[in-house]
C-alpha cells in the first residue's frame, strides 16, 4: 500500500532524506523514530505530496504521488506535524468541510463525523473555534480529518504528542484497531508506543535508515537483551554484590533509584545461554532469602538501541548549512 523507492530531499546542498526505501502493506503498522531533525515529517511530507522529492518515487496503493497526487491522497489519510487546521472554523464545520471535500455524500458524511468524533472524543468541543481549543483538543480534531473518511494508508506524524494520558491510550487503541485494514505510519518519540501499536519499526539518523525490523528484532539487539534484572531493597546491595561477584563468567551493571535498586547481570560469554544464567540467579535469591521485588530476562531495551544508533557525532561540515532554506 506504501512503496517508497530511493527517497531523496534535500534544501540548497542540506541532505535531509538520504535514499531512503521501505514498504508497508494493509495490515501493519510502521513506527518511524528517529532524532529531532532526522527527516520523519520531510519524508511523511513526500509521500503524502506535500513537498516534492528532489529525487526518488512514493506510491500509494500503486499510484505514484508525483504524477497523479490526487488520486494518490484521495487513498489516504494524513495528520500533519502541529496538526494545522483553519482557525476561525469549529471542529463540526472543519470535519464537514473535510467529508465535502473528500467526496462523500450527505448521509455517508454523517456516519463518518459520528465515527470519527467518537473515536476522537471531540463532543464537548465540537461548536468552539478552532483557535480557542487546548493543544491536545486541537490535535484531535487533526486526527479526526485523518481518519474521518476511513482511508486505506493513514500517515500520522506524532499522533499522540500533547494527548493527555487517557487520549493517548485512546488513540492507540484507535491505531491498533485499524491496522487491520490499513497500511499506516507513525512517527513517535516514545519508544513505549512503538512497543504497544507497530508491527515493525525504522531508525532513522540524518536522513538515512540506521535500523528496522519487528519492535521486539530490534530491542534485541540491545546489550540488555539476555541479561537477567533483579530488582531489591537498595539496602541489600552490598550482600547482594559480594554474591553475585562470586557468579563465574559474568559481570553486573547496577542503578540505583533511592530505595530501589535494579542489577543487571550479563553473561560474559555470548554461549552461555540466558536460561541458564537466569536459573542460577534465581537460586542465589531463593538461597539468600533475598525479598526481591522483581525479577526478570530482559527481552532487550528499544530506547537503548536507539541511543545507540543516534547518537554518533555530527560532522561540523553537516552542522553548517541547515539554514539554506530550499522548498519543495
Ligand atoms: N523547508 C526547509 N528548509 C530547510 N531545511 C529544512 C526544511 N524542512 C526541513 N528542513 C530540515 O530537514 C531536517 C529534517 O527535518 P524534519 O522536520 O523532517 O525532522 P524530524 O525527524 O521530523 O524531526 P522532529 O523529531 O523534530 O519532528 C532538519 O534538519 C530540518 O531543519
Ligand atoms: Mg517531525
Amino acid at each position: 500500500m506504501i512503496e517508497v523507492q530511493h527517497l531523496v530531499k534535500k534544501f540548497g546542498d542540506f541532505t535531509a532524506v538520504n535514499d531512503l526505501s521501505f514498504a508497508v502493506e494493509s495490515g501493519q503498522v510502521m513506527g518511524f523514530l528517529g532524532p529531532n531533525g532526522a527527516g520523519k515529517s520531510t519524508t511523511m511530507k513526500m509521500i503524502t505530496g506535500f513537498l516534492r522529492p528532489t529525487a526518488g518515487t512514493a506510491r500509494i496503493a500503486g499510484i505514484d504521488i508525483c504524477d497523479n497526487p490526487l488520486a494518490a491522497q484521495t487513498q489516504l489519510g494524513y495528520l500533519p506535524e502541529g496538526a494545522p487546521a483553519w482557525p476561525d472554523m469549529t471542529p463540526r464545520q472543519f470535519l464537514d468541510f473535510i467529508t465535502r471535500i473528500r467526496g462523500l455524500d450527505k448521509s455517508a458524511a454523517r456516519q463518518a463525523m459520528i465515527r470519527a468524533i467518537g473515536m476522537t472524543e471531540l463532543h464537548g468541543v465540537l461548536d468552539q473555534p478552532i483557535d480557542t481549543l487546548s493543544k491536545g483538543y486541537r490535535r484531535r480534531v487533526g486526527l479526526a480529518q485523518a481518519i474521518v473518511h476511513d482511508p486505506d494508508v493513514l500517515v500520522m506524524d506524532e499522533p499522540t504528542d500533547g494527548l493527555d494520558p487517557n487520549q493517548k491510550f485512546q488513540v492507540r487503541q484507535a491505531i491498533e484497531e485499524m491496522a487491520a485494514h490499513k497500511a499506516i505510519i507513525i512517527s513517535t518519540h516514545i519508544l513505549e508506543e512503538v512497543d504497544a501499536i507497530c508491527s515493525h519499526a525504522m531508525i532513522i539518523d540524518r536522513g538515512e535508515i540506521v535500523a528496522e525490523g519487528t519492535p521486539s528484532a530490534l530491542a534485541a539487539r540491545s546489550r540488555f537483551f539476555g541479561a537477567v534484572s533483579l530488582t531489591l531493597d537498595t539496602q541489600l546491595l552490598e550482600r547482594a554484590c559480594k554474591v553475585l561477584d562470586g557468579i563465574d563468567n559474568s559481570r553486573y551493571e547496577v542503578v540505583t533509584r533511592g530505595v530501589e535498586t535494579v542489577i543487571s547481570v550479563f553473561a560474559d560469554t555470548a554461549q552461555a545461554p540466558a536460561t541458564d544464567l537466569l536459573a542460577h540467579v534465581r537460586d542465589l535469591i531463593s538461597q539468600q532469602e533475598w525479598p526481591v521485588r522483581a525479577l526478570a530476562l530482559e527481552t532487550g531495551r528499544l530506547d537503548d538501541v536507539f541511543g545507540t544508533l543516534t547518537r554518533k557525532p555530527r560532522p561540523l561540515a553537516d552542522t553548517a548549512n541547515v539554514a539554506d532554506g530550499g522548498g519543495a
